[in-house]
């Protein structure tokens, strides 16, 4: 077993990145050196006797665990831009607003094969960016610190999806059609509804085909002895809006 691993416990978990030192917890110090004799599934202690269990490290926690900058998109949001736009796993995608780097994590893991160019105009976001990645052993991304709308020029039709998600994304949208494959895709995510609509009609402008806008809703559910109902407080995230080079 080898760091990171996820120490569970259902009033709060952490994620252990060196098995050295020691974990403060609410419920006791945990010394992390006492993980190298230990495997997933087992038990460790705090001081005070409370048991966290070992949980090997897996995409879904990319998003709990990663350092956060600017606010990141959320993994509802990240599967449907996967399947709407068929992501396969040896694809060259360009990731425009690295920001903490969530998006482009993904669209690396599930990209095995392939290659993911992530750009973002500040400096310290991108190096919170970089660490995640390290951090998620993710190696089939590159990062590129500037201005995604100039630095699109430096390439030509060869990227099988774009994903856009940050401000200037009209802009982006118009650029876009020179970096895409014919049949690639381009999917921009934006939290407001007129910026949606403007991206819409410009992908309409460059001629994009089989464009849909949409908003994914998840609804968690409050399950208790009572009864079950929906829980979650917030349900907005933000407009997706897919388009396919033609
Ligand atoms: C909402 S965040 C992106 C979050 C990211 N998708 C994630 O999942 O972590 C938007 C990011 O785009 C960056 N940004 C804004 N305009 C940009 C531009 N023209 N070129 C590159 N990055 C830009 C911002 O600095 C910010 O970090």
């Amino acid at each position: 077993m080898k760091p990171p691993v996820v120490l569970y416990h259902k009033k709060g978990s952490f994620l252990v990145e060196k098995f050295e030192g020691e974990l403060h917890t609410h419920h006791g110090i945990i010394k992390l050196d006492e993980l190298k004799n230990k495997n997933y599934g087992d038990t460790i202690l705090t001081h005070l006797g409370v048991k966290y269990t070992i949980l090997p490290f897996k995409s879904p926690d990319f998003f709990k665990y990663f350092k956060r900058a600017p606010t990141p998109i959320m993994p509802k949001d990240i599967g449907a831009i996967i399947v709407y736009t068929g992501l396969s796993p040896d694809s060259f995608i360009f990731d425009a607003g690295t920001g903490s780097g969530v998006m482009a994590a993904y669209l690396a893991y599930y990209n095995k094969y392939g290659e993911v160019v992530t750009v973002e105009n500040r400096e310290e976001f991108a190096k919170v960016a970089r660490k995640n990645f390290e951090m998620a052993g993710l190696k089939n991304i590159h990062q590129i610190i500037g201005d995604a709308v100039e630095i699109a020029d430096c390439f030509k039709k060869e990227f099988d999806l774009a994903v856009i998600d940050m401000k200037n994304d009209v802009e982006f949208v118009r650029k876009a059609k020179n970096i895409l494959k014919t049949g690639a895709y381009l999917a921009v995510y934006n939290p407001y509804i007129e910026a949606a609509r403007a991206v819409y009609e410009e992908m309409q402008k460059n001629g994009f085909k089989e464009i849909e806008a949409f908003e994914m809703i998840k609804l968690d559910l409050d399950i208790k002895r009572v009864g079950t109902r929906i829980s979650t407080t917030v349900w907005h995230t933000g407009y997706i809006v897919i388009g396919r080079k033609p």
